[in-house]
């Protein structure tokens, strides 16, 4: 476990442990549905690279990686607003294609990102996310695998940051939310 406990977290919600573990349950049941294919992993700068090694090792079936990144709102939470900053590498034509993303919050990212590169013609389209907050929901989106799921809580570590930092815990916390500034 990381020795590092930065100022404001109130505890410790899922520790390394349980993360790992998760992972591999979710990285099997991937490879199950996939079996037979390959698989594409597309990450969501920077929020879920950790999040998608650690996956991408726990699936068994040929997997090839690409990332985007888009441009967001820094601080607490985020808008309504998504561009994409930095494009995949490569073509996704014909191919199938798992989205892999931190953790889906309002749905608004994922619902752009997912009609996005539903316009470059894939054979198929699937999302996974690690933490899931469904009661803050405002577009619907469909997660086909999640790790967890989360109460209304503002949440660092494993990727996940509080004005860029933190991304580098192995466990995930809760911060308190007198600690959190408005940005
Ligand atoms: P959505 O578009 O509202 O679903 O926002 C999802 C994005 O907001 C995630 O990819 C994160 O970058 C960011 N985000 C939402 N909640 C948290 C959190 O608790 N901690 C860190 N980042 C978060
Ligand atoms: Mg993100």
């Amino acid at each position: 476990m990381s020795s590092l406990i930065p100022p404001g977290v109130e505890r410790v919600l899922f520790p390394a442990e349980q993360i790992e573990t998760r992972v591999r349950e979710v990285g099997a049941a991937i490879s199950e549905k996939y079996r037979g294919k390959e698989l594409k992993l597309i990450g969501v700068l920077k929020g879920s690279i950790f999040f998608l090694t650690a996956l991408a090792r726990a699936i068994d079936i040929p997997v090839k990686i690409d990332m985007l990144a888009i441009s967001s709102f820094s601080g607490k939470g985020s808008s309504g607003l998504v561009r994409i900053a930095k494009d995949l590498d490569d073509s996704i034509e014909g191919e199938d294609v798992l989205l892999v993303e931190d953790i889906i919050d309002t749905g608004f990212t994922v619902r752009y990102l997912l009609q996005n590169l539903a316009g470059r013609k894939p054979n198929s389209i699937g999302l996974c996310t690690l933490l899931d907050r469904t009661s803050r929901r405002i577009v619907q989106v469909p997660v086909d695998f999640r790790c967890f799921e989360i109460g209304d809580h503002f949440v660092i570590g494993y990727g996940l940051d509080y004005r860029q930092l933190y991304r580098n815990l192995d466990y995930i916390a809760v911060m308190n939310p007198a600690a959190l500034t408005k940005a």
